[in-house]
């Protein structure tokens, strides 16, 4: 099975916001749901919406504003639905 691709965006504005910590706490989110065998987690170029820093990608969708404080909440409210979504 193909894996699905969430894009973390490490463009200079996703970095001031954090992104290194936001990369760990989202591995581990992905573990802690037994996703890590379906979903990688892959760096990318500047998104777009620097304004709206941090920015991750699911399929076309962004997803913004993630912070290594609010991460666990946009993980079950926003990624966690896109990723079902994307898997069909
Ligand atoms: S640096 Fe992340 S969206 Fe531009």
């Amino acid at each position: 099975m193909q894996k699905i691709n969430l894009l973390v965006c490490m463009g200079s504005a996703c970095h001031q916001k954090g992104v290194y910590h936001l990369r760990t706490a989202l591995q581990k989110l992905l573990t802690d749901h037994r996703l890590e065998a379906q979903v990688e987690l892959k760096g990318a170029f500047c998104l777009g919406p620097c304004m709206n820093a941090i920015v991750l990608k699911v399929g076309d969708q962004l997803i913004l504003n993630v912070t290594p404080e609010n991460v666990e909440q946009k993980f079950a409210d926003d990624i966690l639905p896109l990723l079902a979504e994307v898997n069909g």
